[in-house]
């Protein structure tokens, strides 16, 4: 079968980049969107300039200019959206409406794949004010791609290694403390870790494969269902030392919300979930849904031990 030519959106980002790597990697077609209001950032313009050079297509492209979105997404047969959706970076995720009304104008696209790549938005209906707006933000968008009968693979990616793992599951912290740690509550609820180039190359496996069409897929690499005191004890085995713990509670967790940024309310609220209540594993997948690690045992997956290295 030819593979599919693909069209990536938020392609300089923290995951899109990864998104484009992958792409190319697995031997597609690939096209970046440039927007004209990155402007003069340096980076962003030698990143889609190294992109070019390793064969990929730049394509001009604004969410500003309805038209350009609906010429891009006529090259492609598949759409992936990478915007931005964290608070204390950028949240752009309902920008995506213009992209649905483009990809349903141009008739083309076999597949859409929107800015998810976290906790699955369908599963989080209870969340609590203010971190739902992410979840609710998503659903706004599956709602329209399901009403314009666009063809879709919503990607459960569970946590970013690099934001969970790098700050031991503590929120505010992207690097191991070697002294000490706060466990959030007791520490033992299951949160799933997952390297970003695997979130990619898992997410770029799903695009051609009749098995992920219309479906959630949750990318659940067993060996990286863990606690965060599992966490700590693998990275406590690296450093050969082990932590000083102490613990918050889940009522003073939730009562440091207050005097917060909206943006740091938002990111509080979503490790309230993973880490005090356990909303990545405390379900069990259904018929309706698929597991990447399953579907795409060829990928050899960064185990939370492989991934914590980096930091010794
Ligand atoms: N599971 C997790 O732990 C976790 C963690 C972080 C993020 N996520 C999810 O992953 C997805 C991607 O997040 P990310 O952190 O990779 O995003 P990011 O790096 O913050 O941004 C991605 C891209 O969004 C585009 N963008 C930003 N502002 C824009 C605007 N005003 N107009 C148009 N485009 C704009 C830019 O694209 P250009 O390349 O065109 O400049 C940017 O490179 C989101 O859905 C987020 O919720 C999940």
């Amino acid at each position: 079968m030819e593979k599919s030519k693909v069209l990536i959106i938020g392609g300089t980002g923290y995951l899109g980049k990864r998104l484009v790597k992958a792409s190319l990697a697995q031997g597609h077609e690939t096209y970046v969107l440039h927007r004209p209001e990155i402007g003069v950032d340096i980076d962003k313009v030698q990143l889609l300039l190294s992109f070019k050079e390793q064969g990929a297509q730049l394509v001009p492209g604004s969410f500003n200019d309805y038209h350009s979105l609906v010429n891009a997404v006529k090259l492609v047969d598949v759409v992936i959206c990478a915007i931005s959706g964290v608070h204390i970076r950028s949240h752009q995720i309902l920008l995506q409406l213009k992209l649905v009304d483009a990809i349903k104008e141009a008739g083309n696209v076999k597949r859409f794949l929107p800015s998810e790549f976290g906790t699955d938005p369908a599963r989080m209906g209870d969340a609590l004010e203010p971190g739902r707006v992410t979840f609710d933000d998503k659903m706004v968008v599956r709602k329209a791609i399901q009403e314009g009968n666009i063809p879709f693979t919503y990607v459960s990616a569970n946590c970013f290694a690099g934001y969970f793992l790098g700050g031991l599951c503590q929120p505010g912290f992207i690097l191991p403390s070697r002294d000490s740690v706060t466990l959030l509550g007791d520490g033992n609820q299951k949160a799933i870790y997952v390297d970003e180039d695997d979130i990619a190359m898992y997410t770029i496996k799903t695009i051609d494969d009749p098995r992920t069409l219309n479906k959630t897929v949750y990318i659940r690499p067993p060996k990286n269902i863990l606690s965060q005191r599992e966490v700590v004890q693998i990275w406590e085995k690296l450093i050969g030392k082990e932590l000083r713990k102490s613990s918050i509670s889940k009522e003073d967790f939730l009562a440091s919300l207050k005097g917060q940024s909206y943006a740091q309310q938002v990111g509080l609220v979503h490790y309230y979930h993973v880490c005090y209540e356990g909303c990545l594993a405390n379900f069990e997948i259904g018929n309706d849904a698929v597991e990447a690690s399953q579907l795409y045992p060829e990928i050899k997956y960064t185990t939370v031990e492989e991934y914590m290295k980096r930091y010794v």
